[in-house]
């Protein structure tokens, strides 16, 4: 029986962060006010803005040393489910510095710890036992050191075996390595350039970047996120280009994570591919109106939601 909507897997999660400061120079000590910590990393804020958007989640993620007690610590005292694998190396810090004379920011992203084989294998394995019993998978995020680069074709080999439909959100050889078993690929225009060594200047450009994954059968469907342009969405048999969402300017952190959340979200509620791509477009741009990388609400997600454009079908 599937007890859990959405099972996320986030195998570099951070502590994040976040401070101000009136302007950043080198040498000075810079005195910093209001520290805030909060648990960050892909798969966690997928799992996040899953909860928030009212679907049962659960994070699975590596966490150790001193920031990733805190990680734990933090989940558990936000009330969020999650399967935490232990390991010997430290969590990584994601620390951001805005500097308000100028409202500019400066992200600080720690490499993360290198992973032992066994701790590899122990979180493939938690995983795969939470998937057992999930709709959805989502792995985001990047790998850590040490991880193999075709460690999410190993995910996403085990989701196919247990008939799980898998979301995979990544970039560089995380993304260069998976090559099936994928149901929904989110990369960032950015992502898809990067990956397939391309310009990708024209929508038609981009629109056959992601058909070609698709003919590879690297997945059944490729949304190409476009920041504050909207996103594309081909699958094997259509494509659609789906318009952004009007927002005020605002930090556009963890606008993929919870447009992905969103898409996955909007098919537990038993809606078609792109009706469920609506949400994810209205859940992205919610984010911008939260700060740093705080989940949207769900109010902002389900009021943009109604103000999203149907899809236009494109060649
Ligand atoms: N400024 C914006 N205005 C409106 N919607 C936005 C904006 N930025 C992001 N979005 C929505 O969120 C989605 C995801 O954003 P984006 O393409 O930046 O992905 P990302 O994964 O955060 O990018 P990357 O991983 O390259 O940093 C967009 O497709 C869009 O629907
Ligand atoms: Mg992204």
């Amino acid at each position: 029986m599937r007890t859990t909507d959405i099972v996320t897997l986030c195998m570099n999660p951070a502590l994040d962060i976040t401070t101000s400061t009136a302007v950043v120079r080198p040498t000075e000590k810079l005195r910093c006010a209001g520290v805030r910590y909060n648990p960050g990393g892909g798969g966690i804020n997928v799992a996040h803005v899953a909860e928030v958007l009212g679907a049962s989640s659960m994070a699975v993620f590596p966490a150790g040393g001193p920031a990733g007690e805190l990680v734990h610590r933090l989940l558990v005292a936000e009330g969020l489910a999650l399967h935490r694998v232990s390991i010997g190396g430290s969590t990584r810090e994601s620390f951001t510095v805005n500097e308000t004379s100028t409202s500019g920011q400066y992200r600080f992203v720690l490499p993360g710890p290198e992973l032992t084989v066994a701790e590899q294998a122990e979180c493939l394995l938690q995983l795969r036992r939470a998937a057992e019993s999930a709709t959805f998978v989502v792995a985001s995020g990047s790998l850590p050191p040490g991880v193999p680069e075709d460690f999410y074709q190993r995910v996403a080999t085990a989701c196919s075996e247990l008939g799980v439909k898998f979301f995979l959100d990544t970039s560089g050889g995380g993304l260069t390595h998976v090559d099936s078993g994928v149901f929904l690929l989110k990369p960032s225009v950015r992502e898809l350039r990067e990956c397939l060594g391309l310009e990708l200047r024209s929508e038609a450009e981009q629109l056959a970047a992601a058909r070609e994954l698709v003919a590879r059968g690297v997945a059944e469907c490729v949304l190409v996120s476009l920041g504050s342009q909207g996103a594309l969405l081909v699958t094997a048999e259509e494509a659609h280009r789906f318009a952004q969402v009007d927002v005020p300017p605002g930090s556009g952190v963890g606008a993929g994570d919870a447009m992905v959340a969103g898409v996955a979200v909007g098919l537990t509620r038993g809606w078609p591919l792109t009706e469920a791509v609506r949400l994810g477009v209205a859940a992205g741009a919610a984010m911008l109106l939260t700060p740093g990388s705080a989940p949207c609400t769900r109010e902002d997600a389900e009021r943009l939601f109604a103000q999203t454009a149907p899809p236009v079908t494109v060649r």
